[in-house]
């Protein structure tokens, strides 16, 4: 998806020097971020990749103020949409929000999805409960949910895989976040499921000019979604760039190890939608 030159060179957020650490598990304090600076432009698919352990979930949850018990984070600046935001952290909450890897942990298992949904509109929106299942239904067809009402009376456990991340997915957009933060959102689906649900948050990406951080252990999900790419190693970043450069002429030498350890030059592009109920 080609960006043009004035999206290119806005910036939504902007971190400096942030560093994290949480009590170790054997005593002491364990560093898992270590001085870390990134940028996310607005309106693009950012891909973040690296090694188990390098840090990527922490970076996610130190956006959301979701870090461990005991947990320490700091930073130098943080800039949303120009403006410093530094001295106001963390009272004020950054505009985002998170798809986790596997739903059913993040969806209590007694509450139906209307309930889930219902909840955060009424939260983000400050609507009452007729205008939430509104919206509720709203977000399930914005996530391509053919019955959205079938659905919404639905237990977390009563749908397949591919469609409780749709419904997840449809929560987080019920918070109305400019950037939508997803850890390993397809991890735990098969292939097929798997390509419907990037394409999915690629296009929501663009029909709602939100801004996607895809954390994910794949080359080939970050080749055929992202258009930047930062790479981790423990606790840093070692490299960013759009995914043409960084794939196509790698700088450090732990890109590149990744690189050729990847299994193949993964250039299919995911453009299946729907369907997987
Ligand atoms: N609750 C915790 N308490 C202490 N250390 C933790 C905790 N959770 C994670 N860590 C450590 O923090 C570091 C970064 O972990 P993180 O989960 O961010 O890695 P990751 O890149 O997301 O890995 P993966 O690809 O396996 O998901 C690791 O060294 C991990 O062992
Ligand atoms: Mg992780």
């Amino acid at each position: 998806m080609s960006v043009d030159a004035a999206s290119r060179s806005d910036v939504l957020l902007s971190v400096e020097g942030l560093t994290v650490d949480l009590p170790g598990r054997t005593g002491g304090r364990v560093r898992v971020l270590e001085d870390v600076a990134f940028e996310v432009p607005r309106g693009r698919v950012v891909g973040i990749v690296g090694e188990s352990g390098s840090g990527k979930t922490m970076l996610l949850r130190s956006l959301l103020d979701l870090l461990p018990d005991g947990a320490r984070r700091s930073w130098e600046r943080v800039v949303l949409d120009g403006a410093d935001i530094t001295s106001e952290l963390p009272r004020r909450r950054l505009p985002a929000a998170m798809v986790f890897q596997d739903p059913m942990t993040s969806f209590n298992p007694l509450v139906r999805i209307g309930g889930h949904l219902t909840e955060v509109a009424q939260r983000f929106q400050r609507v009452g409960r007729r205008e939430a299942m509104a919206l509720a239904r709203e977000a399930l067809v914005a996530v391509r949910i053919p019955d959205p009402e079938r659905v919404l009376s639905r237990y977390p456990h009563e749908l397949s895989g591919g469609m409780r991340q749709r419904a997840m997915i449809a929560m987080a957009l019920l918070a109305q976040p400019e950037l939508l933060l997803a850890d390993e959102p397809t991890t735990a689906l098969d292939a097929t499921i798997q390509a419907q649900i990037l394409a999915l948050l690629r296009t929501l990406q663009a029909e709602r000019a939100l801004t996607v951080v895809i954390v994910t252990h794949d080359l080939g999900v970050v080749a055929a979604v992202c258009d930047d790419v930062l790479v981790m190693k423990d606790g840093r970043i070692v490299e960013t760039g759009t995914v043409d450069r960084v794939f196509g002429a790698p700088q450090h030498p732990y890109t590149k190890t990744l690189l050729a350890a990847a299994p193949a030059a993964p250039d299919e592009p995911a453009t299946d939608q729907g369907g997987d109920a």
